[in-house]
């Protein structure tokens, strides 16, 4: 296998990445490749190990054993923000939109952009405003009026479309999106499907997880399927129906 080759076109690598809790192995010498521009969903009972694979990704947990390679690189994050400098993002369900700040803010949280008055560095709120304006636009939030409008006023799906919107923006490589849709409207999870196929385009190589079959089939390119903590198989998209793929999990 030519490695550096690979490397060069993929943006994760996951190389006989295996976790344990003392004798319990949650997570069996798992490879896994995700591409720029691909759509990965990852699927699984309860328990499987998403999550943790998702975790030791997102920096969250360090593998027993195993390598991760990003953009070419093998890494060893110590936390989560050494996997975001690397350019990974992570939305959750219950993700960090905080209903109370205005959308900008929101947009820009930990990122602020900052310009020089008097010698000193401000935050330059009006640059800010208008970027997440435009940003939010591009990605069809078309019920926002104002960037100064609070989070809270978004529905479930407009505020993953947000955190979405904020990783193309900041020029991550990798999205993973645990479960972001468990809890919206059929209306509202096509939004967020479509804005995941918006990221696709400009480039994000993209982990999905999603407890629906039918969620899944439409959206991913490759779906990988756990099944307590070995990767049982991956097939391409149109080689399963969700019916299948129910069928394979159950
Ligand atoms: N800190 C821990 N100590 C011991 N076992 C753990 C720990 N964290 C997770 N596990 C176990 O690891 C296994 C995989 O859990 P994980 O959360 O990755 O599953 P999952 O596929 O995300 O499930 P779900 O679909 O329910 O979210 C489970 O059996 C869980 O009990
Ligand atoms: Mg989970």
């Amino acid at each position: 296998m030519n490695t550096l080759v690979e490397s060069r076109q993929s943006v994760v690598e996951l190389m006989q990445v295996s976790k344990a809790y003392g004798e319990v192995e949650v997570l069996g010498n798992v490879t896994l490749s995700l591409g720029a521009g691909e759509v990965v969903a990852l699927v699984g009972d309860n328990g499987a190990g998403k999550s943790t694979l998702v975790k030791i990704v997102s920096g969250y947990l360090m593998p027993t054993s195993g390598r991760l390679v990003v953009g070419g690189r093998e890494v060893r994050f110590a936390s989560p923000r050494e996997a975001r400098r690397c350019g990974i993002e992570t939305v959750y369900q219950d993700l960090a939109i905080i209903g109370q700040l205005s959308l900008w803010r929101n947009f820009f949280l930990g990122q602020e952009m900052r310009r020089k008055s008097l010698g000193l560095r401000v935050l330059d709120r009006s640059a800010m405003r208008s970027i997440c304006l435009e940003r939010l636009r591009d990605f069809g939030l078309e019920s926002v009026h104002s960037p100064d409008q609070l989070a809270a006023s978004l529905s479930g799906g407009e505020r993953q479309t947000l955190a979405i919107a904020r990783a193309v923006h900041f020029e991550s490589r990798l999205l993973i999106l645990d479960e972001p849709v468990a809890s919206l409207s059929v209306r509202e999870v096509r939004r967020v499907h479509d804005t995941i196929d918006q990221a696709r385009t400009r480039g994000l190589g993209i982990l999905y997880i999603d407890h629906n079959m039918n969620h899944v089939v439409p959206v991913a390119d490759r779906i990988a399927v756990l099944e307590r903590g070995r990767l049982k198989t991956v097939v391409h998209r149109g080689e399963v129906s969700a019916a299948d793929l129910a069928d394979l999990l159950a």
